[in-house]
């Protein structure tokens, strides 16, 4: 327990430094989230929530959009960078091979999920995404690219995390039309490939 706690430290010290400055609340946050979801999460869940997004605070490592072809590509390349930066905090805190791999698994697949757990983790973090991130997010990009976002962010959430973020009221009235327009183009989208699955199935 003293080297989980110890590596819990390293990584709150890391993220407080971060340049994002949602980083921090949204570090701790997704963890309130993910005890919503999963309330007996066992210390690896715990720790990969905390620190899924951990290369984002490290200017000298972070991965940059410019750098990748599609935002997608550039997540997969925060996932897996993260997770080797938390590989080595945890190696220097003798933390167990089992928790590292574990944890490694966990947020190198946070923003694809494919497991039960790792599903868990990818909702609790894209829910605190419009829980605390978004309102900087608005405040940092124009309407085009936070539209953006919204609607890549609502469309990877399970049905429950879907109903939840749906709840969510902003003090923004444009950021509020803004998750309307999103949340009503997600679900034309969503029925739009229904339709369209359905069809191929009669091919
Ligand atoms: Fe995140």
């Amino acid at each position: 327990m003293k080297n989980i706690n110890s590596a819990k430290k390293k990584i709150d010290q890391i993220i407080k430094k971060s340049s994002v400055p949602e980083d921090y609340v949204h570090s701790e946050n997704t963890l309130d989230w993910l005890l919503k979801l999963k309330p007996n999460a066992d210390e690896s869940l715990k720790i990969a929530a905390l620190s899924h997004d951990i290369e984002r605070a490290i200017e000298k490592r972070k991965v940059r959009r410019k750098d990748y072809k599609d935002y997608d590509a550039f997540k997969d390349a925060h996932a897996l960078n993260s997770a080797m930066i938390l590989a080595e905090i945890m190696q220097e805190c003798n933390l167990s091979k089992k928790m590292i791999d574990e944890v490694y698994f966990l947020v190198s697949h946070h923003e694809t999920g494919g497991t039960k757990l790792v599903d868990i983790l990818k909702d609790a973090d894209s829910i605190s995404f419009f829980d605390v991130n978004l309102p900087l997010y608005f405040a940092r990009n124009d309407l085009k690219e936070t539209k953006r976002r919204c609607l890549w962010g609502y469309q990877r959430l399970s049905d429950k995390g879907k109903s939840i973020v749906a709840g969510f009221n902003y003090q923004n009235k444009e950021l509020n039309a803004l998750m309307r327009v999103c949340i009503e183009e997600s679900e034309r989208l969503k029925e739009g490939s229904k339709i369209r699955n359905s069809n191929s199935a009669d091919i």
